[in-house]
């Protein structure tokens, strides 16, 4: 049982979850704790100490096989958004492997899941691949996301560790890290644009802002805190916040939740998409932090 194997006293355990739905697990750092869902691979809740959740989810979340977990950290893998079915690949509605876990001499606990080509992902896309994912917790969150080609052609793949942060309110918080930088305005025909200053929503935004490596920071007014993004081989930055329109049509989204969090997607999309050649192995890594403004 990889329960057995994996868990480690005081630092990695597993939670069993109702109708037969897969474990999460849980990691507690002496800075933090987090939890991840082995469906989808998907980080759900990231807790330093003193903070409310960095993450949101939703409360009306679903848990069930073929659907998508609404918050925490879903991976789009192979492709995002609408590139390709289902929405934002498979990578989120399949169930992950665990093939290692530790802690460091600090008592920072990490685990690394595993999602391999087989019959369903070759359903969706005719590639052999492997993909592993690291969560490793100490005052940060830190997630490595590689892809590996095991294929014997070449392939390429879009890519999104699309963060829905926790925010106290949406009109308590600036988007800083962004400004002086162009996007695509997905609401408006995919137009080119440019951000002239930090970032304050109060309307809908879904924002591709490509050849875009910078740090973001999310500044909370109210919750005293920021939240600072850091990237590595992540060339797109993705801003999503559906407001209130497009949330009242989502069956996993309570009414007034879009209010409280906030996606800044780190990625690889559109004509960032990236190549690999069989063998070739392509990691991006994030890693979130808060602290007082
Ligand atoms: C964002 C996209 O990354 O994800 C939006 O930019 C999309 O266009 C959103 O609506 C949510 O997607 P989904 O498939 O999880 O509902």
């Amino acid at each position: 049982m990889q329960e057995t194997y994996f868990s480690i006293p005081k630092h990695i355990s597993f939670k069993t979850q109702k109708n037969n739905f897969p474990p999460f697990i849980m990691l507690t750092s002496p800075h933090s704790q987090c939890s991840i869902s082995l469906y989808g691979g998907q980080v759900l809740s990231f807790i330093p100490k003193n903070h409310p959740d960095i993450l949101w989810l939703s409360e009306k979340a679903f848990y069930q096989e073929g659907k998508a977990i609404r918050g925490g950290i879903p991976l789009c893998f192979p492709w995002f958004a609408s590139e390709g079915s289902p929405a934002h690949g498979f990578a989120r509605i399949m169930t992950w492997e665990v093939i290692d876990s530790g802690i460091d001499n600090k008592e920072n606990p990490y685990i690394k899941l595993k999602l391999e080509a087989n019959e369903h992902t070759k359903y969706f896309w005719d590639f052999k691949f492997s993909a592993e994912l690291l969560v490793k917790v100490s005052q940060k969150l830190e997630i490595n996301f590689s892809i590996t080609n095991e294929d014997e052609k070449s392939f390429s793949f879009t890519e999104a560790l699309h963060s829905y942060f926790q925010i106290s309110s949406i009109e308590n918080i600036t988007l800083r890290g962004l400004e002086d930088c162009s996007y695509i305005d997905s609401l408006d025909n995919n137009i080119s644009k440019v951000e002239e200053n930090a970032i304050v929503i109060n309307a809908e935004i879904d924002r591709i802002y490509q050849d875009n490596e910078n740090t973001c920071i999310i500044i909370d007014k109210k919750f005293n805190r920021k939240i600072t993004i850091s990237k590595v081989n992540s060339h797109s930055t993705v801003v999503w916040n559906p407001w209130i329109h497009k949330s009242s049509t989502m069956k996993d989204m309570q009414k007034d939740a879009y209010k409280h969090m906030f996606c800044v997607e780190s990625a690889n999309v559109g004509e960032k998409k990236v190549l690999l050649k069989s063998g070739e192995t392509h990691t991006l890594q994030l890693s979130i932090e808060v602290s007082s403004p």
